[in-house]
């Protein structure tokens, strides 16, 4: 497991969750976590393709092949749908969640962290704002899907307030979105250029440390 640091989390903030129906930890560090786009697409394909043959099933509900993985990738329709990353120093996207648009007041959540970054409370993170996304799209409901032997996500789903129905090995939770606010929007914009500005930076240290080693850009 990473240092902390690693992924740099910027102690003692307030985020967007604390306007959710349920808040996290309140000493919890702020995730830089920014809106992905296509142009991320070969990023997002090395991200689930390091996911393990487990946290594959875990994720799609399939032991996904990586011919699988990669037409997941390319189906993702970002016009449409929001995806939200986590990335390291070294620039890899070490988390992923996907906000599916299934319906005009509801959608479907689905998420990722690599195995080195987990329990430092990035899925928790991710899934908060999905949940701000989602009302602020005006949306009622955030659904998501997983195995009932799926403790670390079941546990995100219920200290959300998740509404959680086991259905055999699979669980179905929803969440019950209250309406946007000023604050919920706010929370978006403070969130998302937060997550712009720490990858703006990454991306300058990185350049620096190409420069410094070669003498020239990366
Ligand atoms: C589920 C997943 C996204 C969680 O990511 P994460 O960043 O580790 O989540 P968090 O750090 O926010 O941890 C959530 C909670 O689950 C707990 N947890 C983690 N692993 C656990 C386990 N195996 N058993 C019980 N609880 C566990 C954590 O301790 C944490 O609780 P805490 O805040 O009280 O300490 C990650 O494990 C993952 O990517 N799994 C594979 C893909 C998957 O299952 N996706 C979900 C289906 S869409």
């Amino acid at each position: 497991m990473p240092l902390a640091s690693e992924i740099d989390p910027i102690p003692g903030g307030r985020g967007v969750a604390d306007h959710l129906p349920t808040s996290p930890r309140a000493s919890a560090p702020i995730i830089p976590i920014r809106p992905i786009g296509p142009e991320h697409r070969g990023l997002l394909q090395q991200h689930f393709l390091a996911l393990g043959p487990e946290d594959r099933y875990l994720r799609f509900g399939y032991a996904a092949s990586d011919e699988r993985v990669r037409s997941y990738v390319d189906s993702i329709r970002f016009d449409r749908d929001e995806i939200f990353g986590v990335f390291n120093r070294k620039l890899e996207l070490i988390a992923v969640a996907h906000i599916a648009v299934v319906e005009a007041d509801r959608a479907e959540f689905g998420v990722s962290v690599l195995s080195r970054a987990r329990g430092l409370g990035i899925g928790t993170r991710l899934f908060h704002r999905a949940a701000i996304f989602a009302r602020n799209r005006g949306m009622h409901q955030l659904y998501m899907q997983c195995l009932s032997s799926n403790a670390a996500m079941l546990k995100i789903a219920r200290r959300a307030g998740m509404n959680v129905r086991n259905a055999g090995g699979e669980t179905e939770a929803v969440l019950e979105l209250p309406e946007d606010t000023l604050q919920t929007h706010i929370d978006a914009v403070v969130e998302d250029q937060t997550g712009h500005v720490d990858y703006w930076f990454k991306s300058l240290m990185r350049r620096w440390r190409y420069f410094r080693l070669f003498g020239g850009p990366a």
